[in-house]
């Protein structure tokens, strides 16, 4: 059984089918590719595997189990992780901010819980946070936990974002044009960090 099917997805906006009756299968430990130019409907793709968008018609299964049409945030509970077209969350704030912040917004335990829920909160919090350690340290940026996101070179900058995918600990990564605007030395790192998370994460 594959870990993702999708049979005869379609999405129609208005008039214009984006997508038009795709099949595909990705199995554990594969790393599949889609191509085409813009507009090709690559990112519709996405939207619908990880729910921001709701197939017009056909299947998408993971794990054997329906999940076409599902809210986003079921989608990523279950273990689908999207790394977004375009920059970091929040430029503003240091590398391990952001990986946090993307934890938190996954597990919705906010800063309130942290600040009123006592010790074990905090030793809640101290465990994501070496996580989040981790997680940067997996993507090569473990020197740069306390550097702000924005002054990060943009190489950089799209291993944080990934950093950020990972600390939910995905089985399934979808990552959205992961070298646009790359230079050839850029562009090799991310294939050589895509294959190592394959190797060691087994995504
Ligand atoms: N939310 C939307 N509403 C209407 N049309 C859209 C929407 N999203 C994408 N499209 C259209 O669907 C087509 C495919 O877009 P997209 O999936 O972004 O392509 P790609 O990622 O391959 O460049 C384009 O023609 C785009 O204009
Ligand atoms: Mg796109």
């Amino acid at each position: 059984m594959a870990l993702l099917e999708a049979r005869g997805l379609t999405k129609v906006f208005g008039g214009l089918t984006a997508v038009g009756d795709l099949d595909f299968d990705v199995n554990e430990r594969e790393i599949l590719g889609i191509i085409g130019p813009n507009g090709a409907g690559k990112s519709t793709v996405f939207n619908m595997v990880c729910g921001t968008v709701k197939p017009t018609r056909g299947t998408l299964t993971y794990q054997g189990k329906d999940i076409t049409g599902l809210p986003p945030h079921h989608v990523a509970r279950k273990g689908i992780a999207r790394v977004f077209q375009g920059n970091v969350l929040f430029p503003g704030s240091t590398a391990l901010e952001n990986v946090l912040m993307g934890m938190h917004l996954h597990t919705q335990l906010g800063v309130f819980s942290f600040l009123l829920g006592g010790r074990r909160a905090r030793r809640r919090e101290r465990a994501l946070e070496l996580r989040a350690r981790e997680m940067l340290e997996l993507v090569g940026l473990g020197g740069e936990a306390s550097t702000v996101a924005s002054d990060l070179p943009h190489g950089n900058q799209r291993h944080l974002c990934l950093a950020v995918a990972l600390a939910v600990e995905p089985k399934l990564l979808l990552l959205d044009e992961p070298v646009t605007g790359m230079n050839a030395e850029e562009v090799s790192e991310m294939l050589e960090t895509i294959r190592m998370l394959r190797r060691e994460k087994g995504l």
